[in-house]
């Protein structure tokens, strides 16, 4: 399987000195009053973080935690690619999220959670109580379970604050957590429980999306009746009840097997667990991502590094102060929500805030109708999420009296006139923005701006963060120049200690995927011999800002001439009437593959074949005649998953006219009839 990944990227590699057609942009700057405020400001940060100070340059980010026990090592890199980080330390990730504040914070909001129904109030938790509501937690997992440092628990809880006093509690105990994202089904959670071979499945009866109050019970029976079916039992299922001492779920609790936490959880008021002092390389958690082959792998961070680093980026990049009320709309079922909505923001003590449901329900005012009430100064979002809520709601930021100063977009490539949206309506001019690029895999940020140091270029995520040194290699593995204008595959140069420790249960797929690619020497036990294989397609301009086009697996390549999909879609959304785009590549037996571009429109403007032309002249006249897409397929919506990401994969069968598989874990599988009948 390792062998197939590390194929499949070399194949798509060949193709990698392509033409990049985004235009460059012109800079914006951070504004003084944001500068006069930033946690970094120093120029010479790039420098302190440079090679000549590494690896010590990263003791100033684990220096932000509390460490039981110092370290010895910094780095171990003895046995590349597992490298060890702040080897000899010992320390508590949940202490650092909530102990250490309560000298000073202990009345400050630990956590805004935000219902989706707008007639349910919104409930602040104090760390107080959120220390003492992870403590009685922890003796549930502990006392009642018998749960213990190294054991895994898979949870499979949707945006409740359950769910990070559920992490926290785990990190307490040294019990490695291994969240699967609630959109997902009971079947996606039983292979995640079978992988991490865990025996306890912690879940939520129900939660609310789109307006509905959803049974997410019976994912749990699916869950476990298939891991059962692969050989792994799962003892007990502990349900988290929406609304306490009420089921809200719709399938029948299974004696023995299924127990209510606020039942249990009573024979645990008011108990404290003592934060077992862990190695700073132990495991904190397992998050399943997909690679490409089908089998998902659980990334597994460690405590010390993964903290580290959060903690450092957080305060950095995404500028966190105590005071500050931060809002990323991530899931905490991603990796986003884990560094960025739990662990990086409550290790600086900063009150997070958790929202259940979708960012356009009821109406696209929702989000900043939040933002006004919380009065939150730091917004974190997705491209895809901006794209829908301009798309359906461009005029409504400016309704709502909020002022952010800083804005992050994560995920995907953003299209510069997005990012210019962003900027302008959602930021009001007021805000800086950072593009972070990232992966699962990586633990926190590896490319942005500095946003009290750097100017800030529309569709660029930026340089490496401090103490990460992204290179873009060709096929061969030697360095493209800068500002050649081409894209190759960005690499990172060195180890960081955010990175995942290795792929769980699979040491020989962690080094094939990611390190095998560009490795100068097998038996090399030097790290500059190692570099860090992404996945990911980019360009560097000449100001040392990387772009980042995709997974090299999502570019097109046309009569030879390779096009980003994203630089497709960025074309189409240029016509006023776009609302989102995507572009799949389709065989043609000339060309290799074409483009379809499939568009849906703005509310109010209709399909017709003279808008078809128009999108497809806009692209030829945007990039060139090389990607006048073979059709244009005007849609009332796009398949979406349950995340909100387009489902590239079922616009390309029915653009091919193929079976579209099994589309019932889509957000609206109704929609792939509905194009297939317009067709
Ligand atoms: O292709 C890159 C894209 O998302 C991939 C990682 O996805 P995932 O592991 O799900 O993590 C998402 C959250 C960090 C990358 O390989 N990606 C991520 N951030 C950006 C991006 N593409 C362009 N710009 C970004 N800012």
């Amino acid at each position: 399987m390792a062998a197939d990944e590390t194929k499949t990227n070399q194949d798509n590699v060949s193709e990698s000195q392509i033409a990049v057609h985004w235009k460059e942009e012109e800079y914006f700057e951070p504004s003084q009053k944001f500068i006069d405020q930033a946690n970094l400001t120093d120029k010479n940060v790039l420098e302190k973080f440079g090679e000549d100070n590494f690896p010590e340059c990263f003791e100033e980010y684990a220096d932000m935690l509390d460490w039981d026990k110092r370290w010895d090592t910094i780095l171990d890199s003895s046995n590349p690619p597992f490298f060890k980080w702040f080897v000899g330390g010992k320390l508590n990730a949940s202490y650092n999220c909530i102990d250490r504040h309560l000298a000073k914070h202990k009345n400050k909001t630990a956590i805004h959670f935000v219902p989706e129904p707008e007639n349910e109030p919104i409930t602040h938790m104090t760390f107080q109580e959120l220390y003492v509501r992870v403590n009685e937690f922890a003796a549930v997992l502990q006392d009642y379970c018998g749960l213990k440092a190294g054991d895994t628990v898979t949870l499979h809880m949707p945006m409740i604050p359950e769910l990070a006093i559920t992490m926290l509690a785990c990190a307490r105990l040294g019990v490695i957590h291994s969240q699967v994202f609630s959109g997902f089904s009971g079947k996606a959670c039983a292979d995640r429980i079978v992988d991490a071979k865990s025996k306890y499945l912690i879940t939520a009866d129900a939660y609310y999306r789109g307006g509905k109050l959803l049974d997410h019970k019976e994912k749990a029976d699916i869950a476990v009746k298939h891991a059962e079916e692969e050989g792994q039992h799962v003892e007990k299922v502990l349900i988290w009840q929406r609304y306490p001492g009420k089921y809200s779920g719709e399938t029948p609790i299974v004696e023995g097997r299924d127990v209510f936490v606020n039942d249990i959880i009573k024979d645990y008021y008011h108990k404290v667990i003592e934060p077992v002092s862990l190695k700073a390389e132990d495991t904190l958690f397992l998050m399943y991502t997909s690679g490409t082959t089908g089998k998902p792998k659980g990334a597994q961070h460690s405590i010390g590094g993964y903290m580290a680093y959060v903690t450092g980026t957080s305060k950095y990049i995404q500028d966190i102060h105590p005071e500050d009320v931060y809002w990323c709309m991530a899931d905490i079922g991603w990796i986003t929500g884990h560094s960025y909505i739990v662990y990086g923001p409550l290790a600086l003590a900063a009150s997070s805030v958790i929202f259940e449901g979708v960012p356009t329900h009821p109406d696209a005012g929702r989000p900043w109708r939040i933002a006004e009430e919380l009065d939150v100064n730091i917004f974190h979002t997705s491209p895809t999420a901006i794209r829908a809520l301009r798309r359906i709601g461009s005029e409504e930021p400016a309704k709502y009296n909020y002022h952010f100063k800083h804005m992050t977009t994560v995920g995907e490539p953003i299209e510069p006139n997005v990012w210019r949206w962003y900027y302008d309506v959602v930021g009001k001019k007021e805000a800086v923005i950072v593009d972070t690029w990232w992966q699962t895999e990586t633990g926190g940020f590896l490319c942005s701006t500095i946003p009290g140091l750097h100017k800030m270029k529309p569709g660029s995520a930026g340089p490496g963060v401090p103490g990460i040194y992204p290179e873009i290699l060709d096929e061969e593995g030697k360095p493209l120049p800068k500002g050649c204008g081409k894209a190759g595959n960005i690499v990172i140069k060195n180890p960081w200690p955010g990175r995942m420790l290795t792929i769980w249960g699979d040491d020989e797929r962690f080094k094939n995927q990611y390190y095998t690619r560009y490795n100068r020497d097998p038996e090399s036990k030097d790290w500059h011999d190692w570099p860090y294989f992404a996945g990911d397609g980019a360009v560097e301009a000449p100001d040392g800002y990387f772009r980042i086009l995709g997974r090299i697996d999502d570019v097109i390549n046309v009569a030879g001439h390779r096009l980003g999909t994203k630089e497709l879609e960025s074309a189409a959304l240029i016509v006023d009437e776009v609302g989102e785009a995507a572009v799949v590549p389709v065989p043609d037996p000339i060309k290799g593959v074409k483009p379809h571009v499939f568009v849906s429109l703005k509310p109010g403007f209709s399909p017709s074949p003279e808008l078809e032309k128009k999108i497809s002249d806009t692209l030829a006249t945007e990039i060139g005649p090389i990607a006048k897409p073979g059709r244009v397929w005007i849609v009332p919506d796009m398949p979406k998953t349950r995340s909100g990401k387009i489902m590239r994969r079922v616009l390309g069968s029915i653009a091919q006219g193929n079976d579209t598989g099994d589309v019932t874990t889509l957000a609206n599988p109704q929609i792939v009839e509905e194009i297939k009948k317009l067709y």
